[in-house]
């Protein structure tokens, strides 16, 4: 979720005064996470709104998280589970769009940009620090509420059902939890390293750093996928499934594009020849990502037109499960 290369990889920014030891890492992710408070400021108000939407949905009785498990169908009792579907919500939100800038910023450079491309991998920094803190927060939340929901037992045994069902790989034993939430936490340990990197690239080479870098595009698919299979909000073929499909088309054209006309020289995708040119394993790997990509643009089109985008119908009656068990009917 951090940029491909900035200034400081390029060699375009005058090197730190000599006479300054302070470690240049160190620097850099305080500096962003000063930045990224006005950022964070605007993802904490996206939350209330979508939190808000979510309890007034429960409230007249719209809630799709009710229709697959009735029993919740008390905002006031619920309301920690509505906060996490909330962050869950504005995370996926804020990873849409750092993967957007990321795109934007390693892949064909446009002629005219609204805004300076120093401005760009700032937003790019500091939406990406947003983006981890929000993915916590969900299941962070999601861990708060089944604290509460196990009260019948003693605190030590609730703390540890909460904790392990959240984070433990793995632990989560029912129904499309099972797959749904080893897929959440794959997302989450890999996006917080990933992201963190950035600030220790001095330290292991920018060319390092930028491989593992190319991975945060899996913390991504895997949020998506993580969402679609088990967003309650999202369980039916109504219009935020759709809405959440097509928000991928974007995602999705950019990143064919970035592969097909990277901005690093390096990255093009030249024949392999006898004299130095590309390797013919390396090649296979660059044709199969641009085939990949081009494929998931003609599916994202093909799941938006035909409809059939993976949601249930939704039943006139569902039988009450406990607030973890989404089973699928
Ligand atoms: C430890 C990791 C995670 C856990 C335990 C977890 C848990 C859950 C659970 C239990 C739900 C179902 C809520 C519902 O009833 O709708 C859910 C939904 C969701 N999760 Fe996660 N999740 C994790 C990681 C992530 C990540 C990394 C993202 C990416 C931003 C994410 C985004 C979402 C979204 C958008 C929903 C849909 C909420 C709704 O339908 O309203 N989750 N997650």
């Amino acid at each position: 979720m951090l940029p491909e290369a900035t200034p400081e990889d390029d060699g375009t920014t005058a090197p730190p005064p000599a006479r300054d030891k302070r470690p240049p890492d160190r620097v850099v992710l305080r500096a962003d996470l000063r930045a990224a408070l006005p950022d964070a400021g605007a993802a904490v108000l996206v939350t209330a709104a979508v939190f808000a939407f979510l309890y007034a949905r429960m409230e007249s009785g719209d809630s799709a998280t009710v229709a697959v498990m009735p029993f919740m169908d008390d905002a006031g009792t619920y309301w920690m589970y509505l906060f996490s579907q909330a962050f869950g919500w504005s995370g996926l939100l804020w990873a849409w769009g750092t993967v957007m800038l990321g795109l934007l910023l390693s892949g064909p450079r446009p002629a005219r940009l609204p805004v300076s491309r120093h401005t760009l991998e700032r937003w790019h920094r500091t939406t990406s620090l947003t983006t981890m803190a929000l993915m916590s927060a969900h299941a962070l939340m999601f861990a708060a509420e089944l604290v509460r929901h196990e009260a019948q037992l003693a605190w030590a045994d609730r703390l540890w059902a909460g904790f392990a069902d959240t984070f433990v790989p793995g632990w989560y034993d029912s129904g499309t939890g099972r797959i749904a939430i080893p897929l959440g936490q794959g997302a989450l340990y890999l996006a917080i390293p990933l992201g963190l990197l950035f600030y220790a690239r001095h330290r292991m080479g920018a060319n390092t750093w930028r491989r593992l870098h190319r991975f945060v595009i899996v913390v991504y698919v895997l949020s998506v996928w993580h969402t679609l299979l088990y967003g309650t909000n999202v369980w039916y073929g109504e219009w935020p499934r759709t809405v959440l499909w097509l928000l991928q088309l974007p995602v999705a054209l950019l990143l064919l594009l970035r592969l097909l006309r990277p901005a690093r020289r390096a990255e093009r995708l030249h024949m392999p020849t006898r004299r130095g040119g590309a390797s013919l394993p390396g090649w296979v790997v660059r044709s199969t990502g641009r085939v990949v990509a081009a494929a998931v643009v003609v599916g994202v089109v093909i799941v938006v037109v035909s409809g059939h985008d993976g949601g249930r119908e939704r039943p006139a009656e569902q039988p009450a499960t406990s607030p973890h068990e989404h089973e699928p009917e």
